[in-house]
């Protein structure tokens, strides 16, 4: 939701390292942004509405460029709207501490009347200037900064990882995390913290995932781990294997295009090393994946968000297709307020590419308190998401930058038909030749999937985008498991191109929603040979006969020749036509996208990792 780093070094300049950082994270949020250092007894703070580069230029004069300690936020505007006054660090107004922050306080109108009626002046609409009077306050009555932020916290309801810093004590950077994630670091002269690994990669690859409940004293060279009571905490170091350049967008003109080129690694990284062709079977690393396990569970209860969900949807298919183990399936923003009622041998399975959603980590909690026992889908190793779960599948897509989920979402789908595997063989619904054909044909997957990444067919793609550069509404419509597809097609449009696009279940349309074809209106069909080419050829007859422009996409070479536009698939089974089918939409919400000129990677509204409701 927004992006936090910090930095303390024993040799000065940490405002490059800092900015770096930021850029790193601005996919996080980036309608606002500043930094504040500590400049002998005071603190300076530089602010600004925009993004990264507006800030640049009011540190241009070199006035903060020898600072040993900092602070520095990209906001995601949650309470005050984006403008410099709104924009983190914020203070107390006593020039002592500078403090952001990530989350949501839910007590803070009730603090904000409390301080004020003691006297103290807000200057922003936000729920963090609280905590700079909260800790200002203690500060004031003679507590150390770790201290004083300890007490602050203690009078807050609501989530947050915050970075606070003050000249007291010779200096002083202390963190705290309570929802969304918070990284920490020391090396010998220094010592960093970031919302995300990828802040600190440049500095060390020796990170420790900060907990819920942890407050942090860091100093160069040292780390001082508490819970809110004050009690020392044993938080241990983990070596992150990423590198800055798989960060970067090593040479293409987008995160979005990189990562969308990157799925054929992405698809080995996850699945290959899985593979046991012997006993056509695959082996998951992280928790109890056993027969015995897999045999106790009755139901599976998938919960996520967004793109997540539609990967959640697709194994819904795959696991009661192959596996014959029934499947509920929500979104967690859903699941989590409607008293859901959880039968007795229930595995919730959380899908999350960040492991930090808001909303998916409360489902989790709550089917735990339910008395399922959790799994997890899951992109980053340390996340909350992850460390919450009995067991986890980790996708090893690698950082996903691009705000709009491609890699991590094919990452996802090939997971579930792992485990969706590892099911089947451990329940007796797949027996060892069916497991060794379907991995067969996943490993198959890999040539295909560069054929649709050739450059004659991406320009093809971004052709048939750009003749509908103009459109006002799409359709996107498939059954099966190319119905969670084309909702994944059109969320990807909406998110990129900022242009109404519907993913409907084909079958559905006549129910209603056929009634807004208009002559000329662009329809994508997501087709496949398998159970339901015929009827979703049937839905595509249908919507063409009311004047619909039909876009085929798929391996259903019958729905080419009655389409007006087709992109051809290259043909795999049913099952996994989903991961390929998914490809050509990518790359058309990509192509349609920059032909409106759209901003591809950082679109407006949105954010990488929602870690607030
Ligand atoms: C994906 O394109 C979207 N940006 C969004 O729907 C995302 O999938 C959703 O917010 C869930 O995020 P997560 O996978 O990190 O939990």
């Amino acid at each position: 939701m927004c992006g936090i780093v910090g930095a303390f070094s024993r040799k000065g300049a940490v405002l490059d390292g800092m900015l770096e950082g930021l850029r790193v994270l601005e996919y996080r949020g980036y309608d606002s942004c500043g930094v504040a250092v500590v400049e002998g007894e005071k603190v300076e703070i530089r602010r600004k509405v925009g993004r990264l580069t507006e800030l640049e230029k009011l540190l241009a004069d070199g006035a903060l460029a020898g600072a040993r300690i900092g602070v520095g936020h990209t906001r995601w505007a949650t309470h005050g709207a984006p403008s410099d006054e709104n924009a983190h660090p914020h203070s107390d107004g006593s020039g002592r501490l500078a403090l952001v922050h990530n989350g949501i306080i839910e007590n803070f109108l009730e603090l904000r009347r409390e301080l004020q009626a003691e006297g103290r002046v807000f200057t922003s609409e936000t729920d963090t200037e609280v905590l700079s009077h909260l800790v200002g306050r203690e500060l004031a009555r003679g507590l150390k900064l770790v201290d004083a932020v300890r007490a602050a916290l203690a009078r807050v309801h609501g989530y947050y990882a915050i970075a606070v810093m003050s000249p007291a004590d010779g200096g002083a950077l202390v963190c705290a995390r309570q929802g969304p994630p918070l990284v920490v670091a020391t090396t010998a002269d220094a010592a960093y913290l970031g919302s995300d690994v990828l802040a600190l990669l440049p500095h060390t690859r020796d990170v420790v995932y900060l907990e819920d409940g942890d407050v942090a004293e860091l100093a160069p060279g040292s780390l001082v781990v508490t819970n809110l009571a004050g009690q020392p905490l044993e938080r241990h170091a983990r070596r992150i294997d990423w590198d800055a350049e798989q960060a970067s967008k090593a040479g293409y003109p987008h995160f979005m295009l990189k990562e969308i080129h990157e799925q054929p690694d992405v698809l080995a990284r996850t699945a290959f090393d899985r593979i046991l062709s012997a006993s056509g079977d695959v082996s998951f690393e992280h928790g109890d994946w056993s027969d015995a396990r897999l045999r106790s569970f009755e139901r599976l209860q998938v919960i996520a968000c967004g793109t997540a969900l539609h990967a959640g949807m697709v194994a819904k298919y795959l696991i009661e297709q192959l596996v014959r183990l029934p499947v509920d399936l929500d979104y967690a923003s859903e699941f989590r307020y409607r008293e859901p009622v959880l039968v007795p041998r229930t595995l919730a399975l959380a899908v999350s590419q960040s492991g930090e959603t808001a909303d998916t980590l409360a489902a989790l909690r709550l089917a735990r308190e339910l008395g399922a026992s959790t799994a997890s889908i899951c992109n980053v190793m340390g996340s909350t998401v992850v460390r919450e779960s009995d067991a986890t599948i980790l996708t090893h897509a690698g950082p996903e930058i691009g705000v709009a989920s491609t890699k991590a979402f094919v990452a996802q789908v090939v997971a579930a038909f792992l485990l969706a595997v590892r099911l089947g063989r451990a329940r007796g619904t797949i027996d060892a030749n069916g497991g060794r054909a379907l991995l067969d044909e996943l490993r198959r997957l890999r040539p295909r999937m560069e054929a649709l990444l050739a450059p004659e067919t991406i320009e093809r793609v971004g052709a048939i985008a750009r003749g509908h550069v103009d459109a006002k509404g799409f359709f996107f419509l498939g059954r099966g498991v190319n119905f969670p597809i084309a909702l994944e097609g059109a969320l990807k449009l909406k998110e990129i191109s900022y242009v109404h696009a519907e993913g409907y279940a084909a079958g559905e349309m006549k129910h209603g929603p056929i009634a807004l074809i208009s002559k000329g209106m662009p329809i994508v069909v997501v087709n496949a040979p398998g159970s339901v080419a015929d009827k979703v050829r049937s839905n595509l007859h249908e919507v063409k006969a009311r004047g619909g422009h039909v876009i085929s996409i798929g391996s259903d070479a019958a729905s080419h020749e009655l389409a007006d536009e087709s992109i051809d698939v290259p043909a795999t089974i049913e099952p996994l036509s989903a991961v390929l089918n998914v490809i050509p939409l990518q790359l058309f919400a990509y192509h349609h996208a920059l032909a409106r000129g759209c901003d591809i990677d950082k679109p407006r509204n949105l954010a990488k990792s929602v870690t607030v409701e």
